[in-house]
């Protein structure tokens, strides 16, 4: 421990983060994680769709914000590298655009440091939602982002990590508080609004990983962006925010079981 934080790889349990590996049908998983989400399929058949769903809101979500004119992300809970992150999608818009990743899990902070050797304008943080603070540290530290310009600041899929008791509101304002006007919130967050009872046995399940999902409601979530502009359409199923294509949207979009939104910081007025 150097940081506070597991640097041992922990194979007693699973991992979110190698489960999720998993799921996006990466190799950086071991049986005991297989197990757990072979578990979790077999409960809920739509769950890779679930996952693709999840990074496919991602993946528009950032290029909203590059067309806003954003070239600093800082995401946090970015996982393991799979195909389509964020340095992928910010840096074919815009070649210069910077990205530091931040994540818990020292085996998804060992995989990005890999894949991002000699990417000069990315950046890894092995570092806890639970710490904003540090995070802010570190990534001033590294001086690859400039936080007194807009940054966008990327949290999907894994605020629903962070239970009540450690207050994840508070952890969202001081990330916000750290941002300059201009800047922009995305989230992606897991719910039990509108979904079926299979859902929700499902992630009762996950209480095996070292990390339980809480499932929030939409009014929940929405608070997370606290008084920042909340872009159109609002905070709806991740399938429903500014799809490519109408037909590119699900006849159950609230079956991926998830909410997503984006929020600008703008000046206040006076
Ligand atoms: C479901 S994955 C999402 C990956 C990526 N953001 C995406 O949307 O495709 C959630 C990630 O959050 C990480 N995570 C969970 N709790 C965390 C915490 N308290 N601080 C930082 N990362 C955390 C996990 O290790 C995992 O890699």
């Amino acid at each position: 421990m150097t940081d506070g934080l597991p640097t041992e790889i922990d194979l007693s349990r699973p991992s979110a983060a190698r489960v999720y590996d998993y799921f996006l049908g990466g190799a950086h998983n071991f049986e005991i994680d297989r197990q757990l989400a072979e578990q979790i399929a077999s409960m809920t058949p739509n769950l890779a769709a679930t996952m693709r769903a999840g990074r496919e809101f991602l993946r528009r979500a950032v290029r909203a914000l590059l067309d806003a004119g954003i070239d600093q992300f800082l995401d946090i809970g970015s996982g393991i590298p799979t195909v389509g992150n964020v340095h992928e999608v910010a840096q074919a818009a815009n070649p210069k655009a910077r990205v530091v990743y931040v994540d818990i899990d020292p085996v998804a902070v060992a995989h990005s440091r890999e894949l991002l050797a000699g990417n000069d304008l990315t950046g890894v943080i092995h570092a806890d939602l639970r710490q904003p603070e540090a995070i802010l540290a570190a990534s001033r530290a590294m001086g690859l982002l400039d936080l007194d310009r807009p940054v966008g600041i990327l949290l999907a899929g894994v605020v629903h990590f962070v239970p009540d008791a450690d207050r994840p509101a508070d952890l969202l304002a001081t990330l916000r508080a750290a941002a300059a006007p201009g800047s922009f919130l995305v989230v992606s967050h897991s719910t039990f609004e509108d979904q079926p009872q299979e859902m929700l046995d499902a992630q009762r399940l996950s209480a095996r990983t070292a990390t339980e999902i809480t499932l929030r409601s939409r009014a929940e979530i929405t608070g997370f962006f606290g008084d920042w502009t909340i872009l159109e359409p609002g905070v709806v199923h991740m399938p429903l925010w500014r799809p490519d294509s109408p037909s590119d949207v699900d006849a159950h979009p609230e079956r991926f079981g998830a909410f997503g939104g984006v929020a600008r910081y703008d000046q206040p007025a006076g």
